[in-house]
C-alpha cells in the first residue's frame, strides 16, 4: 500500500475575532489599507488557556473521528509548527499524551510551508511501508510572537489549528508528487531575532522586542510572487498531470494579492483558488489544512478532486504538493459524528460494558452447544 489517503480533517479556531477596525483603536492602520493590501477583513486569537497543543487536539479529534480511527491506531503524530506551547518537551509529544495515543511525535519546523512538508513526510512512511495511520497537524498561536504595537506585522497574523489523517491506500489517492524548498540567504526577511542560541532571553531582548517577529513584508512578498507558481507548476509536472486536471489550488494564506499573482502566473482563473483570508489573516503553517477542511465543508473540494497545496514563509521556504482526494464520506461514521465527545466515551464505555454482559450471558448456551 503506496498511497496515503487523507482519510480525516479537522480544525480549531480560538473564538475571539479581532476585525481590522480593532486595530484601527490600537496602531496607526485603517481597514480599508488592510483590506487592499493583504485582503484580510479579521483574524482569530487565541484566549487565555487556549494553546498550540490544545487547538490541535481538537482538531486532531476531529479529523481521527472522520477516519473512524481512534487515537490508539495511529503509528505516528507529526506537528507542524512556529509557535510551541514550549521550546521543550516538543508540542507533539505534548499532544500524543493529550489525545491517547501510543506512537512517535515529532514538531516540524519549516515556517508557514510546515503542513506541506509534514504532508510529503507522512507520505514516505507510508510508501516504505512503516506505518499506516499519520496524524498530520498544522497549528499556530503565532499572536503570541507578535508585536501588538508594529502596524507591519499585527495586521497579517491569526491563530488556529487544522488536522488530517493520511491512511495507507491501495488506490492512487493522497500526495501523488511534491516539491520542498529552502532558500536560508533570505532568513532575515522574516525572523524572531531573540529567544534563541544566537541571542538568549534577557532584559536587552525584551527591551528591543527581539523575542516577537520581524519581517521585511516587501522581500518577502517578492520572494512568494517568485516562489508560488513556480513550485506549483513543479508538483503538477512531476505528477504527470496537467494544470487543466487541476480541481483547485489551495494556497498558503498570507496575502489575496500574492494569491492574485500566482494565479495569473498559472493562467488560472482565481475561483480555481481557495481563499478564506478574509476571516482568519496569515495563521502560518495552520493555513494551508484550515483553507483545507473548508474547502471540503464548502463542497469545492469534493470525492476524487485533485488538488494543488501550495505555500511559502519563514526560511525563506517553499513547498508544493499535488494531492488527490479519494473517498470523502464514511457512511457507517456520519451518525457517529454528530454525537459530542463526552457522550461518545459513555456510549463506548456502554457498548463495552454490554458487549461483557452479553458475553458472560450466552457463554453457557455456548459451552453447552460445543460440547455437544
Ligand atoms: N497600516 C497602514 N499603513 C501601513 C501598514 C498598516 N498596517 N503597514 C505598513 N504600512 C505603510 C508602510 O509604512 C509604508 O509607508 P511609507 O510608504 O510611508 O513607508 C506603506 O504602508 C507601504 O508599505 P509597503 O511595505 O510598500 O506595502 P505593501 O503594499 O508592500 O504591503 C505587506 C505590505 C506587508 C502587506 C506586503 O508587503 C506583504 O504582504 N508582504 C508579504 C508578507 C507575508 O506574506 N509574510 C508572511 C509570510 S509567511
Amino acid at each position: 500500500m503506496k498511497y496515503g489517503r487523507i482519510a480525516g480533517w479537522g480544525k480549531c479556531v480560538p473564538q475571539k475575532i479581532v476585525t481590522n477596525r480593532d486595530l484601527e483603536q490600537t496602531v496607526d492602520t485603517s481597514d480599508e489599507w488592510i483590506v487592499t493590501r493583504t485582503g484580510i477583513r479579521e483574524r482569530r486569537i487565541a484566549g487565555e488557556g487556549e494553546t498550540t497543543a490544545s487547538m490541535s487536539v481538537a482538531a486532531a479529534r476531529q479529523a481521527l473521528d472522520r477516519a473512524g480511527i481512534q487515537a490508539f491506531d495511529l503509528d505516528l503524530i507529526l506537528v507542524a509548527t512556529s509557535s510551541p506551547d514550549y521550546l521543550l518537551p516538543p508540542v507533539s509529544s505534548m499532544i500524543q499524551d493529550q489525545l491517547g495515543a501510543q506512537c512517535g511525535a515529532f514538531t516540524l519546523v519549516a515556517g508557514c510551508t510546515g503542513f506541506v512538508y509534514g504532508l510529503a513526510t507522512a507520505q514516505q512512511f507510508i510508501a516504505g511501508g512503516a506505518y499506516k495511520n499519520i496524524l498530520v497537524i498544522g497549528a499556530e498561536v503565532i499572536s503570541r510572537n507578535i508585536d501588538w504595537t508594529d502596524r507591519n506585522t499585527c495586521v497579517l497574523f491569526g491563530d488556529g489549528a487544522g488536522a488530517v489523517v493520511v491512511q495507507a491506500s491501495e488506490s492512487p489517492t493522497g500526495v501523488l508528487s511534491f516539491v520542498l524548498g529552502s532558500d536560508g540567504s533570505g532568513a532575515e526577511h522574516l525572523i524572531v531575532p531573540g529567544g534563541g542560541v544566537v541571542m538568549p532571553m534577557s532584559q536587552r531582548v525584551v527591551d528591543e522586542r527581539a523575542h516577537y517577529i520581524r519581517m521585511n513584508g516587501r522581500e518577502v512578498f517578492k520572494f512568494a510572487t517568485r516562489v508560488m507558481g513556480k513550485a506549483a507548476v513543479e508538483a503538477i509536472e512531476k505528477s504527470g498531470l496537467t494544470l487543466a486536471d487541476i480541481d483547485l489550488v489551495i494556497p498558503h494564506q498570507a496575502n489575496e494579492r500574492i494569491i492574485e499573482l500566482a494565479a495569473r502566473q498559472l493562467g488560472l482563473p482565481l475561483d480555481k483558488f481557495f481563499i478564506n483570508i478574509d476571516r482568519y489573516g496569515n495563521t502560518s503553517a495552520a493555513s494551508i489544512p484550515i483553507a483545507l477542511v473548508e474547502a471540503i465543508e464548502q463542497g469545492r473540494c469534493t470525492e476524487n478532486s485533485t488538488l494543488v497545496l501550495v505555500g511559502f514563509g519563514a526560511g525563506l521556504t517553499w513547498a508544493a504538493a499535488v494531492v488527490k482526494m479519494g473517498v470523502l464520506e464514511q457512511p457507517r461514521f456520519a451518525m457517529w459524528r454528530t454525537i459530542p465527545g463526552r457522550a461518545k466515551t459513555r456510549a463506548r464505555l456502554a457498548m463495552g460494558a454490554l458487549s461483557m454482559r452479553a458475553g458472560a450471558f450466552l457463554l453457557p448456551f455456548y459451552t453447552r452447544v460445543t460440547r455437544r
